[in-house]
């Protein structure tokens, strides 16, 4: 998820560019870039950073012209550095091309161009794009505006795109796909495009939003003109936009938070995609493909983390152990980092942190890996430290996660490490092909599972409501839900400050249960699997108590229902996929109880979205 911004006017482009990428930069901050065109020449500048370096760099330069371009990165592919950030030339150099989204067969056509004599300065998948499009316009002579339409019909992914010639600098193409991108129709000729309207709110609020797959020729004399990929003429259709500048950066949410929790129907499908094919059976997942016979010799795999991240390994390693049959342990990275850990041959030893930059993490690696161990890293943050200090890893493309408590990168992580299990199985013969397809299947079902869940907020704010003042709360599931119980007791904890403990269902009784009363509310997620039965009696044991039971069940569930104060009805789903599913009632729980104690949802009291220190 990055952002992009364009104007074309009256107006000096460069002010409105950086500006908007100000605004933008809650979509991606790790490089950024502009480019303007002035007596048909790009004045060009990009670089590893903020907004901020880069007007650093373009002090005193020379930033004229009246039609320009900008960017700011959140890295898919290519680490960030001045190089593979935007905007991206052509190899005449003719072209300038900015991007927000991920090409997914760019090695393809990278390949095909290289034979045809292109050659590529970065590792991104963008780059590719503008030459596509300059080899269409020389092979076939058309403009700009056609190349484009032309080459996005052999493009498969997500774009949201503006190009610009520099031999014609009347002229501005832009283009969409699962990516958002609005135009704005400002006054005396000024048209500005960006990824949402912040960059240009005060300029107008006349806008036109695009639809997917189509093409726009923004012409400082002849106005606007739209196409789709198939060539069919769309009229622009004007909207007036209503949205204050704080509300669109939050996407209309309060907070970014409740935005991030909301975005996971989003940031799960973008985990998967171009990994998972059903009707190809395709399961692709690179980082492991490159190092196959490591995983088929493994003989134990040992995952290191803290927080969240260390919850999302919890289920990871039931994952391996059923699946490919691995035995795998959880370890906190700050207790391995110090205990002097044995590490044989044939360990594996798995990282994940959304930030990539957590020390007790990034230590926990450097130690193993003195130790002879392959270490594979799975992050959110492309170009993070850990992402480099691994030997092989899977991103999370879960996008920028802003607030601090960590939300959509557990369910894309937990997706990721899913991903992983499977191929892991299925080169090493562990699973059926039958059950691996099945849940691939499932895997590809869950998105929209979590949009049916996303619908629960309303009631869960309801239960909210009646627990916001309780002192205390205890989480409880058993199997794929233990983690689950714990990372929804974490998340109660950092943001609204109530005391709360995760605990296997069953061990309840060898302790806590003591804390039972009619004060203590009890969330368990009771979904239908493997332990309902043994679940149900976890809460009978707390009813005898008083306790107050707050269930997650499986939509028409009766038994739970019956016995629960209050329950959550998530879609049913394959044991080992409940943990993105149930997590999402949780996360909107924690969520609504803070907001009700009048908590700082996106930055918590004490706590830093990413602990670079000891
Ligand atoms: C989770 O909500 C917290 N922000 C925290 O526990 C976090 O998960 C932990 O600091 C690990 O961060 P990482 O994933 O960036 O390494």
């Amino acid at each position: 998820m990055c952002g992009i911004v364009g104007f074309i006017g009256s107006q000096q482009a460069y002010p409105i560019l950086i500006k908007g990428l100000k605004r933008l930069e809650y979509r991606g901050y790790d490089s950024a870039g502009v480019a303007m065109i002035e007596n048909q020449q790009f004045n060009q500048y990009k670089c590893k950073g903020k907004v901020a370096d880069l007007e650093s760099l373009v002090k005193g330069k020379d930033v004229d012209g009246t039609v320009g371009i900008g960017h700011t990165r959140w890295a898919t592919h290519g680490v960030p550095n001045d190089v593979n950030a935007h905007p991206h030339l052509s190899g005449d150099g003719q072209l300038a091309l900015i991007h927000n989204g991920i090409i997914e067969n760019y090695a393809t056509l990278k390949e095909a161009l290289i034979e045809d004599g292109h050659v590529f300065k970065s590792d991104t998948d963008t780059e590719v794009l503008v030459h596509f499009i300059e080899d269409i316009m020389a092979k076939t002579g058309s403009d700009l505006f056609e190349a484009v339409r032309v080459a996005l019909c052999e493009v498969v992914g997500a774009y949201a795109i503006v190009v610009m010639d520099r031999r014609f600098p009347d002229r501005l193409v832009c283009a969409k796909k699962s990516s958002p991108l609005v135009i704005g129709i400002g006054t005396e000729g000024d048209y500005f495009i960006a990824s949402d309207a912040t960059p240009f709110i005060e300029y107008t609020k006349n806008v036109v939003y695009l639809e997917d797959e189509e093409v726009a020729l923004i012409d400082r004399h002849s106005g606007l003109k739209i196409v789709t990929i198939q060539n069919q003429q769309k009229d622009p259709y004007i909207q007036e936009l209503e949205m204050k500048l704080e509300a669109i950066e939050k996407g209309g949410y309060d907070s970014f938070m409740l935005k991030e929790i909301h975005e996971q129907p989003r940031s799960i499908y973008d985990s998967i995609r171009g990994r998972l094919n059903l009707n190809h059976g395709m399961l692709k997942m690179s980082g492991i493909d490159r190092h196959e016979e490591i995983w088929m010799n493994a003989n134990r795999i040992i995952i290191v983390a803290c927080g969240t991240s260390w919850h999302a390994g919890l289920v990871a390693e039931y994952l391996f152990e059923e699946f490919a049959r691995i035995p795998t342990e959880v370890e906190y990275a700050s207790e391995f980092r110090y205990r002097d850990p044995i590490i044989q041959p044939g360990d594996i030893v798995i990282a994940i942190s959304q930030s990539g930059e957590t020390a007790d993490t990034l230590a926990a690696i450097e130690l193993a890996k003195d130790k002879g161990a392959f270490i594979f890293g799975v992050c959110n943050v492309v170009g993070s430290t850990i992402s480099r200090a691994t030997h092989s890893g899977a991103y999370t493309h879960a996008g920028p996660e802003i607030g601090v408590a960590s939300t959509k990168a557990f369910t894309a992580q937990v997706a990721v490490l899913y991903l992983i299990a499977l191929s892991v199985a299925d080169k090493r013969g562990t699973i059926t092909k039958e059950r691996l397809h099945r849940l691939m299947a499932e895997l590809t079902s869950i998105p929209d599972k979590v949009e049916e869940v996303l619908k629960t907020n309303a009631q869960v704010e309801t239960i909210a409501e009646i627990y916001k003042n309780h002192r205390n709360a205890l989480y409880l599931g058993r199997g794929y839900s233990f983690p689950v119980a714990l990372e929804g007791a974490l998340k109660l904890k950092e943001i609204s400050y109530i005391h709360a403990e995760g605990y296997p269902a069953a061990e309840m009784k060898h302790g806590p249960i003591a804390l039972i009363d009619e004060e203590m509310p009890v969330f368990v997620i009771a979904t239908q699997g493997h332990s309902y039965e043994k679940v149900v009696s976890n809460i009978q044991e707390v009813k005898a108590r008083k306790g107050k039971i707050i269930a997650i069940v499986t939509a028409g569930d009766k038994t739970v229902s019956e016995l629960a104060d209050h329950s959550i009805e998530i879609p049913k789903t394959d044991d080992s996929l409940v943990p993105i599913v149930s997590v999402i009632p949780l996360q909107l729980l924690s969520y609504h109880v803070a907001v009700m104690r009048g908590c700082n949802v996106d930055q918590p009291r004490n706590l830093a979205k990413s602990v670079t220190v000891e």
